[in-house]
């Protein structure tokens, strides 16, 4: 079977290569990614998977604000992350195995749905070839009027040692440093590392972004749709403050996070749009 239903609450993909991956019900996050048998996400070993909280790690998709707003009442990222999606089906199981996921307003909570008071609905669709992996958000408004938006696929990249990645394709772009209080910076680096807590909202960055760790491109993530590029890691306070990450997982992970976040997504009433990313393992 290219795609089965687990006891958990998840959907299990298996590619004839050997490529497997797995998407929860709970927040439609995709938990796993394996391509030649090796784990290619990162999930905290102290993330919580009882639907209680959004899961740490995986892909959790941020919608519809990013981080918290103060006119809209929601938790910090939204709800999409923190609801349980359908499960749709399996689309294709030729070259790309793919699946369907969506959450509509009518499946949300009643405080949810006042918040942020909209007819919509959203179609995430999980896909799966040999090497790579593709995930894409479609955004309906149901409504007559008008709504904005901002959504993200919040991507937790397993790797070996931050001290060794490197992220290009970010370099001479103007980014708000969250850290710094947000503020305005130009990228001088030619490629990104890290070295300290960062949190950065890369804004209208090119198509193409690729992770390399020692030297050696591990993950070249391509967007169609989204503006932007969030590139992530807590470092040692905010690990030791976060419940659900270990306080060492800071070494083992960074978040590079497509998304349209920097403006509001302005949509017209019974328009769709479109967003997403294609990742290879390299
Ligand atoms: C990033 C934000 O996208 O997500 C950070 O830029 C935030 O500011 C991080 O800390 C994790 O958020 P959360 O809600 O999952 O702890």
């Amino acid at each position: 079977m290219p795609a089965h239903e687990t006891s958990h609450k998840s959907i299990l993909l298996k590619h004839p290569s050997g490529a497997e991956a797995e998407v929860r019900l709970f927040g439609a996050t995709v938990t796993s990614w394996k391509v030649d048998n090796t784990e290619r996400l990162f999930v905290s070993k102290d993330a919580i998977l009882d639907g209680s909280k959004a899961i740490r790690g995986g892909i959790p998709v941020v919608f519809p604000i990013f981080g918290t707003d103060e006119k809209i009442k929601l938790p910090q990222h939204g709800f999409a992350r923190n609801s349980d999606w359908e499960y749709v089906g399996l689309l294709t199981d030729n070259d790309e195995v793919s699946v369907r996921f969506s959450l509509k307003d009518n499946q949300l909570k009643q405080s949810q749905r006042s918040a942020w008071p909209h007819s919509f609905r959203l179609n995430y669709t999980v896909a799966l070839t040999e090497k790579t992996l593709r995930t894409t958000l479609v955004v309906k408004n149901e409504d007559e009027d008008t709504f904005e938006f901002k959504t993200l696929l919040h991507t937790y990249f397993q790797i070996s040692d931050i001290s060794k990645v490197a992220v290009s394709g970010l370099s001479n772009l103007t980014y708000i440093d969250k850290v710094q209080n947000a503020a305005k910076v130009v990228e001088e680096n030619q490629k990104v590392t890290i070295a300290g807590e960062v949190d950065r909202v890369y804004a209208n960055v090119p198509e193409e972004v690729t992770i390399e760790e020692d030297g050696q491109a591990k993950y070249r993530i391509v967007k169609t749709g989204m503006k932007d590029t969030v590139v992530w890691n807590p470092w040692i306070d905010k690990a030791k403050g976060m419940g659900d990450f270990g306080d060492e997982e800071y070494h083992n992970m960074v978040c590079v996070e497509v998304g349209s976040v920097a403006d509001w997504v302005k949509l017209g009433g019974g328009q769709t749009w479109t967003g997403g990313q294609v990742i290879t393992a390299l």
